[in-house]
Order: structure tokens, then C-alpha cells, then sequence
């Protein structure tokens, strides 16, 4: 069997310092390379001078890594990535900046993790790289006279082409990925946008079973929805620490309903929308007041790049308003928390919650619907409210789906999930629970792996 190796930009594998691998991301990967022998390599999360990569083996997982001098990071993760293809891949060409040197330090990047990396990889290794960070990294390998299969697989929408166009560099970009054999995309809607860029920005033309041919050369491209460890999240939410934490919700719930929310501080997870909509639902609805109260869990993220600082800024006043506006002395109706929660802990909070409140403006796909249909009493499930425009909207159908722009929509649907029926709620509970195990984080991988392998 040849060793699996995985490339992204951070490392979320566990280690001694960090045993509990975090997100979903992290998890996914974990899982699939505790079962392939492999090694995940990237960047440490640390500025320093470009060394020797660091290899740590913990609980069956290999990491290596290495540190990036504070030019890289600020130019490749917090420019190019983060201020460039972050916005207009989700969409937001208006927070989009264009700047020759985020370019230059993304390239330059690429080109050292190549470097770093290629030595440590022998002929039948499959290789396969993550995400929006290392899109040319399959280019830099090729150069270095790599044969290898090489895989990538983008956990991100892929933007129109109509936006797209607007990246200056946009068709260098794009060459980059025919480096690879395998392109994955979550959805189907991703992968026709892309069909879309190929076929009339660079005249390819499709075969059969996802091939993709732009002068001479012909990749794969599939539509591959990540799934999360669906049975262990099951586990987790009859953990005891799942179980204190439901106790300690229900006793300090006075009654009421939670509605919960859990996403990475981003302006793309459509909190100040969702704020929005359940401001509408307190408002429109006399008796919301004695029924409901919504926790959003929300941890920073990527404070250095100041689209970030303006949500966050954004979301601390309105959290605020909203709670002066209808706080009673017993009962707050928005508990805005900033910090992350282990796994079990956020287990038992979505078991206690009659409605998932997931409505990203736009999501390569969102495993928080996914975790918090796992984690549902089969009894008595809660109701997902999921945007349309998360991609996890193309398996979890049975959802009740809302426009995240509109609070109407929203306060709509809270209205309508706190009335719905049992009956009901499990009607469309079960389905999803099957999707998600069914096409959990293992079948993605082998679903990914297997046309990878395939010459
Ligand atoms: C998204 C991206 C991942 C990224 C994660 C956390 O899920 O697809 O590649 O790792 O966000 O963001 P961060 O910038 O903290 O790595």
C-alpha cells in the first residue's frame, strides 16, 4: 500500500502539545491518515526563519513543518489567501484586494514548501494537497520532475467565472491546477462553475467520468462532499461531558427553546444577517420572548486582515443592541460567546438545541449542519435551519433551507421550526442522519483516493 501524503496550509494533526485535533478540517484528516500511513506536511503557524521541517509522530499521525518568516505570512496567508482568494472565491468581490505583492508572496511560498517537502517524498506516494493556499504547489512538484499521483482537493466554493475574471492572474491560477490528476470539489454546483471557467476561458472540452482536457493535457475533476467522523461524533454526544453540558443548558435555559449557531468568526458565515433575523423573529413574534433563546458561539478568526476586526466589531455592537433592546432581568436573549469548545462539550450543546441555526452568505459545504444532525436525540431530533447557499444544502435536502439575506426568511423559519410537529422534525431528521453516515469523512476519502489511484 503506498503511504498517503497530505499538504495544507495549517496542520491540525495531533500532537503532544495539541492531543484533541480541532475543526473540521482537522478531523477529517486526522481520520484518514490514522488509517493510511501517512504524513501531513505544512506551515507551523509560527513567523520565524525557513528551517528544517519538524517532524512529530502522536497517536499515529506524522506532522512536519516548518516556521515563515513574517513577510511570507503577512503576503501568502493573511494577503493571497486570506484577502484575495477568501473573499472572492466566497462571492465578495468588494472586500477583495489586489495587490502584486500578495501574489508574489504566495507563489514565493509554494515554491518553498515545494522545495521543503519534495526530498521527503518517495515514487509511490500518493500526494495530495489541500485548499486554496496551495493551488500551485502541485506546479512547483511537477517542476521538480515529480511523477507522482497528485491530488487536490479545494474546500472552498469555486467563484463564476464572471468573478473569477476579475483576479488579474486568473488563468495562471487555473493552469496550476492541470498539474494535478485529480481536482475535487464539494459540490456539483462547484464543479460546474469550474466546467464553466475551463470550457469557455481556456476552450477545454469534457470527456467522460469527469475529464477535463485543455491543450493535450486531460485531469479529473470530481464533485467529492467531505463528511465528518459521523459515528464518533454519534459517540461524542453520549460522552458525559456531552451529557453535563446538555444538563447544564436545559438548567439554565429557564424554559425556553435554544437556538444555537457555531462558525469560525467569518464574514461569510452570514452572522450579521443571522443576528438580523432573529432580532426580526423577537420583534415580529409577541410571544417569542418567553419561548426562545440563541446561543452563537462564534471563535476569532484571522484578526490580522481587518475585514475580520469589522465583523467582529459589527457583531460585538448589534449582540449588544439586541440584548439591550429585549433583555429582561431573568432572561438574556442572545448569549454571544468568543472562544472555541472541545468537541463533546459543543456535542452536547447541539443536543440541547431544538433549532440549528447554519446560514453562511456561501460555504464550500459546512460541517456544523452535519455535526449537529449527529449529535440529535433520535427521539426527538431538532430542526437544521440551512442556507441555500452552504454546500452541505446539496445533501442535507430535508433541511428547512432559507435565503441567509433575508430576516424574514429566518424569523420565518424559527417561527415554523418551533411549531413543527415530532412527527416532522424526525421525517426530515433521518435522512440527513443517513447522508451523513453514509458519505461520512472515510467515504470521502476513499471517494477522493479511489480516482486518484485510477491512471
Ligand atoms: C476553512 C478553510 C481551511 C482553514 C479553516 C480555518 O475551513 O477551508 O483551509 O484551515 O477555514 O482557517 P485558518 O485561516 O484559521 O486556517
Amino acid at each position: 500500500m503506498s503511504r498517503l501524503i497530505v499538504i495544507s496550509n495549517r496542520v491540525s494533526a495531533p500532537t503532544e502539545k495539541q492531543p484533541a485535533a480541532q475543526g473540521g478540517l482537522a478531523v477529517a484528516l486526522t481520520a484518514a491518515l490514522r488509517e493510511a500511513k501517512g504524513v501531513w506536511f505544512g506551515w507551523s503557524g509560527e513567523t520565524g526563519e525557513t528551517g528544517e521541517l519538524k517532524f512529530e509522530t502522536y497517536d499515529g499521525v506524522t506532522s512536519a513543518t516548518i516556521d515563515l518568516p513574517e513577510q511570507d505570512v503577512d503576503e501568502y496567508y493573511n494577503g493571497y489567501a486570506n484577502r484575495t482568494l477568501w473573499p472572492l472565491f466566497h462571492y465578495r468581490l468588494g472586500l477583495t484586494e489586489f495587490e502584486r505583492d500578495f501574489q508574489g508572496g504566495y507563489e514565493r511560498v509554494n515554491r518553498v514548501f515545494g522545495a521543503v517537502i519534495g526530498p521527503h517524498i518517495e515514487p509511490d506516494d500518493l500526494i495530495w494537497v489541500h485548499d486554496y493556499h496551495m493551488i500551485p504547489l502541485g506546479w512547483v512538484l511537477r517542476q521538480q520532475g515529480l511523477t507522482n499521483r497528485l491530488g487536490f482537493f479545494l474546500h472552498i466554493p469555486w467563484p463564476p467565472t464572471r468573478l473569477l475574471t476579475a483576479l488579474p492572474e486568473h488563468r495562471r491560477l487555473v493552469e496550476a491546477l492541470f498539474a494535478y490528476d485529480v481536482v475535487g470539489f464539494q459540490t456539483q454546483e462547484w464543479l460546474n462553475t469550474f466546467h464553466d471557467y475551463v470550457t469557455n476561458e481556456m476552450g477545454g472540452t469534457l470527456g467522460d467520468d469527469g475529464a477535463i482536457t485543455v491543450g493535450g493535457r486531460t485531469i479529473r475533476a470530481i464533485a467529492c462532499p467531505i463528511g465528518i467522523d459521523a459515528q464518533e461524533f454519534i459517540a461524542s454526544a453520549s460522552s458525559d461531558q456531552a451529557k453535563e453540558t446538555h444538563h447544564r443548558m436545559i438548567e439554565s435555559s429557564i424554559g425556553r427553546s435554544l437556538i444555537v449557531g457555531v462558525d469560525r468568526l467569518d464574514y461569510s458565515k452570514g452572522l450579521e444577517e443571522r443576528f438580523n433575523g432573529y432580532q426580526r423573529y423577537l420583534e415580529t413574534r409577541p410571544d417569542a420572548q418567553s419561548n426562545v433563546y440563541m446561543l452563537q458561539i462564534a471563535p476569532p478568526s484571522r484578526d490580522a486582515v481587518q475585514s475580520y476586526r469589522d465583523i467582529r466589531t459589527t457583531l460585538d455592537a448589534l449582540s449588544g443592541r439586541i440584548n439591550g433592546a429585549f433583555a429582561h432581568i431573568d432572561w438574556v436573549p442572545l448569549r454571544y460567546v468568543n472562544q472555541g469548545f472541545p468537541r463533546d462539550v459543543l456535542a452536547g450543546v447541539y443536543r440541547s438545541a431544538r433549532i440549528g441555526l447554519v446560514t453562511p452568505l456561501r460555504d464550500g459545504m459546512n460541517l456544523v449542519a452535519k455535526e449537529y444532525v449527529a449529535a440529535q436525540d433520535p427521539e426527538d431530533p431538532g430542526v437544521l435551519i440551512l442556507s441555500r447557499f452552504a454546500g452541505a444544502s446539496e445533501q442535507l435536502e430535508s433541511a428547512l433551507m432559507v435565503n441567509p439575506y433575508s430576516p424574514d426568511d429566518i424569523a420565518d423559519a424559527i417561527a415554523t421550526a418551533l411549531a413543527m410537529s415530532r412527527e416532522e422534525r424526525i421525517a426530515r431528521w433521518r435522512p440527513m442522519l443517513e447522508n451523513i453516515v453514509e458519505q461520512d469523512v472515510i467515504w470521502w476519502r476513499k471517494r477522493f483516493t479511489t480516482a486518484l489511484m485510477q491512471e
